[in-house]
């Protein structure tokens, strides 16, 4: 049997490149190597308010952009989190397990709820749900950006902690990242992650971006006083554009290196800026087609969530014979 990956992305606000670099384009070249699973976190998104309409329209956006960006839904399973209960179920078993200062100490729960007069539990409690999403179907391999790292290490401390208390049940999982753009960073800011709750209009580039917007913000990217590329010295900006550029064309160092070293700023952004254009082009055609038939997508997630389904229920009932919970089975 093939060992299993999973990875999710919460649907609010539009995807961006960040999110394509660090995940999703990792998620299309590893997915027939194991069992895949891509999850739509929406259980996530509501430690944020959303407004309901948007909310569901975010969900079929998001998952059209998976099949658009290479993820085959025939070998691949996407799914909607709240589609299967056993997401909250393990959730609140593990919410047991966990200590509070564990989730307390978590660099986005302090960046999340800082200068926040109420602080939704939702907000204190997501990382355990993460670890629920990855238990649940006792995922080996989790590809993600960088800024999940430390879910990761939380999820796998979950898992040995309830190992240790109620003997073997779950298989610890692995961070895995990509070699280039794991962090993709603003484009407006260079010292901050690119993100999809940045309002600047510059910051990001969407998926689903038109070629003059793309050319536009990178052409206005932040770089620094130098004239021209310089490997030795680069600024965060110019580290950035570069990365983009390796990330998009997987280029090799050498490659980089023999066209860019030397290369003035203005051309540099026009460079970077073609290859993202071509980059997304098939993604953006294949993402028009898909949502041309507007039963498509719902079809592909409840397929997903009926393929998944017998698994989650496995670990939970797993799960609840480990700890002494009732169970009918
Ligand atoms: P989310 O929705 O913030 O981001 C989805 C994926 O995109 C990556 N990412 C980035 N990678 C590189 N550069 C960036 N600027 C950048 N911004 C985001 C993220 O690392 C992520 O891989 N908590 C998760 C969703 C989640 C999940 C899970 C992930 C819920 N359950 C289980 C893996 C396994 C999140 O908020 O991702």
């Amino acid at each position: 049997m093939k060992a299993r990956v999973l990875s999710g992305v919460q649907p609010t606000g539009n995807l961006h490149i960040g999110n394509y670099l660090g995940a999703l384009k990792n998620w299309v070249k590893i997915q027939y190597d194991y069992e895949s699973i891509f999850c739509i976190v929406d259980l996530h998104a509501i430690t944020a308010y959303q407004k309901p309409e948007e909310l569901r329209s975010n969900i079929h956006q998001l998952a059209a952009l998976f099949i658009a960006s290479g993820i085959d839904p025939k070998h691949s399973s996407i799914l909607a989190q709240s589609s299967v209960p056993g997401h909250s179920e393990l959730a609140w078993m593990f919410t047991c397990v966990t200590p509070l200062g564990w989730l307390e100490r978590m660099t986005q729960f302090k960046a999340k709820s800082e200068g926040q007069e109420i602080i939704g539990d939702g907000i204190l409690q997501y990382p355990v749900l993460m670890a629920a999403d990855i238990l649940l179907y006792q995922a080996k391999i989790v590809p993600v950006g960088d800024d999940q790292r430390q879910h990761l290490e939380l999820t796998r401390d979950i898992a040995q902690r309830f190992n240790s208390l109620y003997g073997e049940t779950f298989v610890i999982p692995e961070t895995k990242l990509p070699l280039v753009g794991a962090r993709v960073m603003g484009l407006d800011d260079p010292t901050a992650k690119m993100s999809k709750s940045a309002t600047g209009a510059g910051h990001a580039i969407a998926l689903l971006d038109d070629p003059s917007a793309i050319r536009k913000k990178i052409m206005r990217a932040t770089t620094d006083s130098n004239p021209t590329v310089n490997f030795g010295n680069a600024g965060p900006g110019v580290v950035n554009l570069l990365s983009i550029h390796q990330a998009f064309t997987e280029w090799t160092d050498g490659q980089m290196r023999t066209h860019f070293e030397g290369m003035r700023y203005g051309d540099l952004k026009k460079t970077v800026a073609e290859a993202v254009v071509e980059g997304l082009a098939p993604i953006q055609a294949k993402y028009k087609e898909i949502t041309a038939d507007p039963g498509y997508v719902p079809s592909i997630l409840k397929e997903g969530a009926a393929r998944v389904s017998p698994i989650a229920q496995e670990t939970v009932e797993l799960t609840k014979k480990r700890m002494g919970l009732y169970s009918l089975a």
